[in-house]
């Protein structure tokens, strides 16, 4: 498979690391329109073939906005992966990137549908389900091609503050053995994570951990991002990266695996014309199903806000939507 990634910064380059090191993965193209800085990375991605062992072709190409043939490069890719655009500083929220942002991805998904017409579109940039909303409504794709990476992520990192929380709980449990779901929109005040439905090994974690240490969980999965930001002085790009990589793997793999991915409902959840998290089946054709979770209670008016949060934000979308 011939991936494309735009975007060579943190994500990016992690994106095509990742990738450089799967047997699916013949060519991976890193686009940026810093000169030096994608063929700087790759070059030493390259560099780790012989020690990690693979052959994967990774490259860097510089395309310029508007460059009738700066994507030329990327021609014929199966997947594109877009994380361009600027990242959140510390005390920013995603939202706050919508102005620079939009205009980035809408001129990147232009330039990159010319050279890959039949490509899945893996949006990565902030704020994520609105850019993944304005991919779909500029490329007119139809819904099981265009994938917002957020779920993935977030549903990781809640497995991660779950087996921290097992095991400060006397349990020592490993981060493989938990399985948990977030949905709703990337958002740090309203994803959804479903307390409900996360298990050790299947048994309920409610069997084994207290309101408030489940509640502490959420706290910590929701502002996830933004605590790495604090951290790092950016945002995080080691498990983003990884987890796109991951959706890249279940289309060329044809895994059929349920993530919580953002797409467009037509429907489902009682919603329309709007881009956000559900659990989905992704396979060979990118989104072959969106599934509907039995939702209740707390979780549905948490996931209904959600849904407000993410319609406000493509409120701002303004002009890149025409
Ligand atoms: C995060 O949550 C970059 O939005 C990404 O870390």
């Amino acid at each position: 498979m011939k991936v494309t990634v735009v975007g060579a910064g943190n994500v990016g380059a992690t994106v095509a690391n990742v990738l450089a090191q799967k047997k699916f993965c013949s060519e991976v193209v890193l686009v940026d329109i810093k000169d030096g800085v994608p063929q700087g990375k790759a070059m030493d991605i390259m560099q780790t073939a012989h020690m990690l062992n693979f052959n994967t072709r990774v490259v860097g190409v510089t395309a310029q906005p508007g460059d009738e043939n700066g994507y030329a490069p990327t021609a014929g890719s199966e997947v594109v992966v877009v994380t361009s655009g600027i990242p959140r500083k510390p005390g920013m929220t995603r939202e706050q990137l919508i102005g620079t942002n939009a205009k980035i991805v809408k001129s990147v998904v232009d330039q990159a549908m010319k050279f890959s017409p039949n490509a899945y579109f893996i949006i990565i940039s902030n704020p994520m389900d609105s850019m993944t909303y304005l991919t779909l409504k500029d490329t007119k794709l139809p819904r099981n091609r265009v994938i917002g990476q957020g779920g993935m992520l977030d549903s990781s990192r809640f497995r991660y503050f779950l087996a921290q929380a097992l095991t400060k709980a006397g349990y020592a449990a490993s981060v493989t053995d938990i399985d948990g779901m977030v949905i709703g929109g990337h958002n740090d005040k309203t994803m959804v994570p479903l307390v409900s439905l996360a298990t050790w090994r299947g048994v309920p974690v409610t069997d084994f951990l207290s309101k408030e240490e489940l509640d502490d969980v959420v706290a910590q999965t929701k502002v996830g991002g933004a605590t790495l930001t604090g951290l790092l002085g950016t945002s995080a790009w080691i498990a983003p990266g990884a987890a796109a990589a991951a959706l890249v793997e279940a289309i060329a793999m044809d895994e059929k695996k349920l993530i919580p991915c953002c797409v467009s409902l037509e429907g489902e959840y009682g919603e329309k014309d709007l881009c956000i998290g559900v659990p989905v089946v992704l396979g060979a054709k990118g989104v072959e199903k969106v599934v509907e979770l039995k939702l209740a209670g707390d979780e549905k008016a948490q996931f209904e806000a959600s849904v407000q949060a993410a319609r406000d934000t493509n409120s701002k979308l303004g002009d890149a939507l025409k």
